[in-house]
């Protein structure tokens, strides 16, 4: 049926009636006062969300690899030490960057599925005592497996070391607590498509006053994406480059929303949407690729088929008899697993209704 799909994909998530109407209007001018009120309002709930007063926070007109990117060029010198805990395939993408930017980049891997071992990151960086590692890359929210590291600790380990830590929240932002000031995040980036619950384009990167310092010495060539530059522009309440304006203007209407729902709630809705999403799959016999339920992301649950059942024919089963689009995994997970994204526009309705679907869908594809 017409205008029906929907996504239960882990981004692009999908998007509430009033993000809609507002992004069927027409463009306003960047730099009119109107818009600026609009950029400054976003700026000061990026900052509500992810509970700083003392970093900054850009948006940029890029999706989340860019500010990831943004994160590597403004604080990353060629022959830095860079230590790169790599759960999944956004983890690797950040040492790949890394690596690009000419880092020395040591990788802490992690079997898919599960999370860095606090212990053995403490360990590790316990031997650094030449403190010899400049920053510490993580992802929150591993988007590949449906595993979430414990921020919290890690960020605490990184702390007592000495070294800055760079954090890929895409995932968790919006949907886990996050909390810069008081954990001493450094740099955090994310994107629109996941918790935001608007469409892909924009990416949000948060700098704290320690990253600042280092990134008075970093000499990667950058432009585009150069935090002295945007900051500057803050300053004057704009942006240094035509930002997307249309989707700035709808992130504006669901920062209304979530500040209507409140940030508790949001947290424990998602939360309940993966313990409800878990439970219901292993009550229909299914196996979780992360097994340890506290190690779960609130955003994303990875599913094993039932065997002699393939990944493509669940995925198209959900696509053609309900209109429902579950993502594959990706990597050496693809076809390997299903993933299906309970983040943003979510509600305990839709998660009823996939698990009712699921067991449709398996008791069809069983029987053929
Ligand atoms: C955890 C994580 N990091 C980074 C990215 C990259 O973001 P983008 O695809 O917007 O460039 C994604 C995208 O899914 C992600 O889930």
């Amino acid at each position: 049926m017409q205008d029906k799909s929907f996504l239960m994909i882990p981004g692009p998530t999908p998007v509430p009636e009033s993000v809609l109407v507002e992004l069927a209007r027409h463009p306003i001018g960047h730099r009119s006062k109107e818009f600026s009120d609009i950029f400054m309002s976003c700026t000061e709930d990026l900052k509500w969300l992810a509970k700083t007063k003392d970093s900054d926070a850009f948006i940029y007109t890029a999706s989340g690899t860019g500010a990831m990117e943004a994160a590597i060029s403004n604080i990353i010198n060629p022959g830095d030490k860079v230590l790169s805990l790599v759960i999944g395939v956004f983890g690797k993408r950040f040492s790949q960057i890394a690596q690009i930017y000419g880092a020395d980049v040591e990788v802490m891997n992690v079997e898919m599925g599960k999370i860095i071992d606090p212990k053995a990151l403490e360990e590790r960086l316990g031997k650094d005592s030449k403190k010899e590692i400049k920053a510490v890359t993580v992802t929150h929210s591993e988007t590949s497996t449906g595993a979430a590291n414990d921020l919290e600790r890690i960020a605490k380990i990184v702390k007592t070391h000495g070294a800055l830590l760079l954090v890929d929240a895409v995932t968790s932002l919006g949907c886990m607590n996050l909390d810069i000031d008081g954990w001493g995040l450094d740099v955090v980036i994310s994107g629109s498509q996941k918790g935001f619950m608007i469409p892909p384009g924009l990416s949000f990167i948060y700098v704290s006053p320690k990253a600042w310092e280092v990134n008075k010495k970093a000499k990667a060539p950058r432009f585009y994406f150069d935090f002295a530059r945007h900051k500057k522009s803050l300053a004057e309440e704009t942006t240094p480059w035509t930002p997307n304006v249309s989707l700035v203007c709808v992130l504006k209407k669901a920062f209304d929303m979530m500040k209507k729902e409140g940030l508790e709630n949001i947290f424990s809705r998602h939360k309940r949407l993966r313990d409800n999403l878990r439970s219901g799959m292993k009550e229909l016999g299914l196996k979780l690729l992360v097994e340890v339920d506290k190690d779960a992301s609130c955003a994303i649950t990875s599913i094993y088929p039932p065997e002699g059942v393939s990944v493509p024919d669940i995925r198209s089963a959900y696509k053609k008899d309900w209109d429902i689009t579950v993502a594959n995994g990706q990597d050496i997970l693809k076809d390997k697993i299903f993933r299906i994204g309970h983040l943003g526009f979510v509600s305990d309705r839709d998660i009823e209704m996939t698990l009712a679907v699921t067991q449709k869908i398996f008791a069809k594809l069983r029987k053929n």
